[in-house]
């Protein structure tokens, strides 16, 4: 049987092919199951015990080399043999999944495009701030009832460390650094102690505004305000502004526009009163402006600020804030086309 064995490793030895089909060929002849090395195994029982370890060596070795042979054989015409060319050039290319702006980016950059017509420019803060920009340097005095409605979490006490609550604390430190004319907004996250539900959330977002300049009035604010309104939602937006309260305004209002689901009619969104609150705004409190350093007396200005959540969800009709913090592609997905 050895010698069979080398007569048949000196055969393969010498094997051509001429095209891979054909070393396809050798592979069956040789290798495949009912091939002339199988037989060989099968001959191999019967081979008395004292051959057994040099024939099934060399019959390991035969097989081996065999399918070494063959292989190479296969691969030399695989190169050159276009037809059997594992990569079809022809084939349309792999799709490239394109991504989208979130739905509070693409909402944020429409504010800021609307403002920036009006000569607005953006500025930013740091989102981990001190006492004085949240609060104090805006005229919340420590004990203020005021600051209750702005829980926040602490990163260190005495001096006070926190997250900032709002935007208006960049207000501060735009008019610490800068004398007037003063034209811009502040987009950024903020957060708050809050429970988490279908309405509110620890961390969200804002867009302030603030204009300082001589003889800035509230009919001012008003307008830009309504062009904001009618940029943003539709031409036909009207616009009401109710009074209010803020520690960094006097007075203070808080601006309703037309309901963007019923038009004003009443509907479940707007609690069938034809209005729905988005944002908050005023003259800014000549406090504020003394305490950074702006003279009260030649200037005057108006500040507001808005939930980019609350505007995106007018915008969209989306039903629950939760939704843009999950990272769920189903619902990301469905702002692909909105720029
Ligand atoms: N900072 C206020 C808040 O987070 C919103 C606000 C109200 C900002 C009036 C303003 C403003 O600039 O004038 O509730």
């Amino acid at each position: 049987m050895l010698n069979k064995i080398d007569a048949l490793l000196s055969e393969i030895k010498g094997l051509k092919a001429s095209s891979s089909a054909e070393a396809e060929e050798l592979r069956i002849k040789y290798l495949s199951k009912k091939g002339i090395i199988s037989s060989l195994f099968d001959e191999f029982k019967t081979v008395p015990p004292t051959e057994k370890k040099a024939v099934g060596q060399a019959l390991n070795q035969l097989k081996n080399e065999a399918q070494q042979i063959i292989q190479r054989l296969k691969e030399q015409h695989e190169q050159s043999d276009t037809s059997h060319r594992k990569t079809d050039l022809t084939r349309p290319g792999a799709s490239f999944p394109l991504g989208g702006r979130h739905p509070l980016s693409v909402v944020k950059n429409q504010i800021v495009d609307i403002f920036a017509r009006l000569g607005f420019t953006v500025a930013e803060g740091p989102e981990i701030e001190d006492d004085w920009h949240v609060f104090s340097a805006l005229n919340f005095p420590p004990e203020h009832p005021a600051r209750d409605m702005q829980d926040t979490f602490f990163i260190h006490k005495d001096p006070d460390i926190l997250l900032r609550t709002h935007t208006s604390s960049v207000q501060v430190r735009v008019m610490e650094k800068e004398q007037p004319p003063i034209r811009a907004i502040f987009p950024g996250r903020v957060f708050r102690n809050e429970a988490i539900s279908a309405r509110a959330h620890c961390i969200f977002h804002q867009v302030e505004g603030l204009y300082i300049e001589e003889n800035v009035s509230f009919a001012d604010l008003r307008q830009t305000l309504l062009y904001f309104a009618k940029e943003m939602f539709g031409k036909e937006t009207q616009i009401r502004l109710r009074p209010s309260y803020f520690p960094f305004t006097e007075p203070s209002a808080e601006m309703d526009i037309s309901c963007t689901l019923c038009g004003g009619e009443g509907c479940t969104m707007c609690k069938y009163t034809g209005w729905v609150e988005i944002l908050g705004c005023g003259m800014v409190d000549p406090n504020v402006l003394e305490s950074c350093n702006i003279d009260s007396k030649k200037y005057t200005g108006f500040a507001f600020g808005m939930g980019i959540e609350r505007i995106t969800v007018l915008k969209y009709q989306i039903k629950d804030i939760r939704l843009f913090f999950e990272n769920d592609i189903r619902f990301l997905e469905q702002f692909k086309s909105a720029l």
